[in-house]
């Protein structure tokens, strides 16, 4: 960088940061850069400092993930932006639980990201260790909970430089898709929160906290300890795309656990009094199916939404809305994606089985069912001692469930009705936990799009000014 003597003195008088700080944000380290983004209003020409690689914490594990971008919009079609107090989207770009590097980038990578500074924000893209990270002496070092504790030392970084990284740092949002979804809900959920300062501190973490103003999630992965109950509920009745059926009594058992379980939560919802697994279908068909329904048949023309009916014959339009049944629902969405058990494979082959290993082992249970079924040999009777902890530490439902006051308030959140990647319920209950907690949750489906959809992202960019405004 080329940081002169006064610009590290106003770092020092507004912020956490000290010059001589390896995790002081120097704000002369970046490349100027203009591209054009195409947004809900047309094309714009975007000028923007960006900052390549920034290592976000003192004693990182592995360089490649822990590091930051951050891009600051100057211009906007040619009229200058000031983005000192405008939000910051820390936008992860992180899928299936996997690494996620933003070393190479040499500009603002993702189209969340770009949108966002083509709306004069500042946008932050954090990369993260993840699962199939092992080192040579066969440690796998990006199993949970790595990739939160780097996402919350990303955020305590950019907190850390308050003042000297522009954007306002009571004002960050936070983005991602599928298991990027889950993290940022997580971010969301779980601000504040102790339970990870072990990890941060062993990674030399900056000195502030991971407090998040607002959420944004799509197709979120999310409370996976419940996610095999929950999509037997859903799904179960689906065969799979070889048109075989799961294993019936696995399924069963598996909705029977997710009966008790969504009874546990205890959620109510006007007109449906407390949801359980009974009137659950009833109230995702009312509150999200039907709606999105409603409006994709709305926005077609009328030759497209005739040609649409008459091939989708289970769905009534009276010529405002559409209804139909869960269960010609179902039969309209077809296959189902995954095997029973969805998350926690008896033969320990899941993604999520791999997101749970430890230190040489690559893959275990996280769940008592799947742990007595287990088909791999290295079961063992009881889950790992450090199991029920690490599920806490990756699942937003437990620090929703503890009214977290340091929580995001703010909740934007995405799914299609396709995606049979997890559970509808998972983004249900999501939704309704937080309105239950009387968060401001703007959350919907979209019609028959399938698994990391986002048909609205304008829209989200809009939301972010409204609620940080
Ligand atoms: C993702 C998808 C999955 O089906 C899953 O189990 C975990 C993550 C993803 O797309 O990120």
């Amino acid at each position: 960088g080329i940081a002169g003597g006064t610009n590290a003195l106003a770092a020092t008088a507004s912020s956490g940061a000290t010059a001589s700080d390896s995790l002081a944000f120097d704000p002369d380290a970046y490349t100027e850069i203009t591209t054009t983004i195409s947004t809900d209003d047309g094309d714009k020409e975007v000028t923007y400092h960006f900052w390549s690689a920034i290592t976000y914490v003192t004693d990182p594990v592995d360089e490649t993930y822990q590091s930051l971008t951050v891009s600051v919009p100057v211009s906007i079609d040619g009229t200058a932006v000031d983005a000192t107090d405008a939000p910051i989207l820390v936008s992860n770009s992180i899928g299936g639980y996997l690494p996620s590097s933003v070393s190479s980038a040499t500009g603002v990578s993702s189209s969340r990201a770009q949108l966002a500074i083509a709306a004069g924000y500042v946008a932050v893209e954090p990369g993260a260790r993840g699962r199939t990270l092992v080192d040579s002496s066969g440690d796998y070092y990006g199993t949970a909970p790595a990739a939160i504790v780097d996402l919350k030392a990303a955020i305590r970084y950019v907190r850390y430089n308050a003042g000297t990284i522009p954007g306002d740092t009571d004002k960050i949002v936070t983005a991602g898709t599928s298991a990027g979804g889950a993290l940022s809900a997580l971010l969301g959920a779980s601000g504040g929160s102790s339970l990870y300062d072990d990890y941060l501190s062993a990674l030399g973490a900056a000195d502030a906290d991971d407090v998040v103003y607002a959420t944004g999630a799509w197709c979120p992965i999310t409370d996976l300890e419940n996610a095999d109950g929950a999509y037997e509920w859903n799904w179960g009745s689906n065969t799979l795309s070889s048109g075989e059926e799961v294993d019936q009594d696995v399924s069963a058992d598996l909705t029977a656990l997710f009966e008790t379980y969504q009874s546990g939560l205890g959620l109510t919802a006007d007109d449906y009094g407390t949801i359980t697994a009974d009137n659950l279908d009833d109230y995702l068909l009312a509150t999200y199916l039907e709606p999105a329904a409603t409006s994709y048949l709305a926005d077609l023309s009328d030759d497209d939404r005739t040609t649409y009916l008459s091939s989708n014959t289970f769905l009534t339009w009276d010529g405002s809305s559409a209804t139909f049944s869960w269960s010609d629902y179902l039969d309209h969405v077809g296959s189902r994606g995954k095997d029973a058990p969805a998350f926690d494979a008896f033969d320990l082959s899941a993604g999520e089985n791999n997101e749970f290993g430890v230190d040489t082992t690559e893959a275990r249970h996280f769940t008592d069912y799947s742990l007595a079924n287990d088909t791999s040999g290295t079961g063992g009777t009881s889950l790992d001692s450090d199991i029920p902890g690490k599920l806490d530490m990756m699942n937003p439902m437990y620090f929703i469930g503890e009214s977290n006051e340091d929580r995001a308030r703010y909740w934007w959140i995405r799914t299609g009705t396709k995606d049979t990647d997890t559970a509808l319920t998972v983004v249900g209950n999501l939704a309704l936990s937080l309105e239950n907690l009387g968060d401001d949750v703007n959350a919907l489906m979209y019609w028959d799009a399938a698994h990391g959809a986002d048909e609205d992202p304008g829209d989200f960019i809009t939301w972010i000014g409204d609620v940080t405004g």
